[in-house]
């Protein structure tokens, strides 16, 4: 087999994780302190593949590329691609098709997470050769998602591939398509076949349901370990959280009178006085942390400024603070260099400067 490419798909707007992707990315959007687009190409880096065409769009590009640079700190190149409009995952395919050339290729969305990486699906798309391989798992949600239907085969072989519909209101199966998939060059015409979805997209479920139509070997994979599409403030949590239960924890910053329960990660430069730490969490470099208590699945960006405060179970993005709080924060989501803090001025009431699509709840 020519040799496998990667193109990751980092052009989507973030509609779901407004405010925060009214100014970041949301490919950059840090789970464990980590860009989620890094993962992405950990994974693929892993598996050996050291080509990867990022597409992203004309208003996230510089970000990312600032970010991610040329590659070479992940051992890969990194061959930026701008697609002018975000006119789906097909239409993202065909934009890279001068950089994908006839190469078989990883296709991986730049906002998921997929436990134990791709490795293994690589090895089993060039031992089998089939014309591409997707993946399915289990979703309680099937509608918001690609849906595979499968038929058993008599053969003994894997169940085949019979239909693939994007997002349908009466889903034949709960088995959802993972943003991951592997294709050969055939996809390229495939894609080339459709006309846009009801969402006004060159919809990739379709150009795999344009191949099983030609009689083209689409071969599925169930995923065993656990997949998340980051794309809502929920899901956010949930893969800070399962990403942060494999941190081993370890401690570079400095500690004065404060206790860390369970795996804890302080990064260079952070500072923790008075403080309890219970882990898993993830305290940033350059991060000062005082008289306060920081609970389970907890990360904390760089230089975030805490103080007389309680967290837990959110993700502050770099440059946050937060003073002075009667309550504890939990499954909450702070931007880049927000401030909250309670002030003395009177009267005493709520101030907010809050930008668009904020969400806010007190008790
Ligand atoms: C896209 C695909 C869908 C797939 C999902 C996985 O959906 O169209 O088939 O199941 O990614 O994350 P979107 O994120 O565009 O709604």
């Amino acid at each position: 087999m020519a040799s496998l490419k990667g193109l990751i798909l980092a052009g989507g707007k973030g509609t779901r994780l407004r405010p925060i992707t009214h100014t970041n990315a949301k490919q950059l959007v840090p789970v464990a302190n980590k860009p989620v687009l890094f993962y992405g190409i950990e994974a693929i880096a892993a598996a050996g593949i050291t080509e990867i065409g990022v597409i992203v769009s004309p208003e996230t590009g510089p970000e990312i590329r600032e970010v991610a640079g040329d590659g070479s700190r992940f051992g890969v190149h990194l061959e930026y691609i701008p697609q002018a409009e975000p006119l789906g995952l097909a239409h993202a395919v065909l934009t890279a098709e001068p950089f994908l050339g006839a190469d078989p290729f990883v296709m991986y969305l730049g906002d998921n997470l997929l436990q134990g990486g791709i490795t293994q699906l690589v090895q089993e798309f060039q031992e089998h050769s089939p014309d591409a391989l997707i993946l399915l798992t289990a979703v309680p949600d099937p509608e918001n998602y690609g849906v595979a239907e499968l038929a058993d085969t008599t053969d003994g072989q894997p169940p085949r591939v019979v239909r693939l519909v994007e997002k349908p209101t009466q889903p034949a199966s709960d088995l959802a398509l993972v943003g991951v998939y592997m294709f050969t060059a055939a996809i390229h015409d495939a894609a080339r076949a459709l006309v846009p979805s009801a969402r006004g997209e060159l919809e990739i479920t379709d150009a795999i349901q344009h191949l099983v139509d030609g009689g083209a070997r689409v071969e599925s994979h169930i995923v065993r370990g656990w997949w998340k599409d980051t794309g809502r403030l929920e899901d956010m949590l949930e893969a800070n959280r399962l990403i942060l239960d494999t941190l081993p924890g370890g401690v570079q910053g400095e500690l004065v009178d404060s206790h860390l329960e369970g795996r804890v990660t302080v990064e260079a430069g952070a500072l923790l006085e008075h403080s309890t730490v219970r882990g898993p969490a993830v305290i940033g470099a350059g991060a000062t942390v005082r008289h306060c208590y920081v609970g389970p699945y907890t990360a904390i960006g760089d230089k975030c400024v805490i103080e007389h405060a309680e967290l837990e179970h959110s993700i502050l993005l770099s440059g946050s603070s937060v003073r002075n709080l009667d309550g504890r924060i939990e499954s909450s989501l702070l931007g880049r260099n927000v401030t909250l803090r309670r002030s003395e001025r009177q009267p005493r009431a709520y101030r907010f400067l809050v930008g668009d699509n904020s969400d806010i709840a007190m008790p």
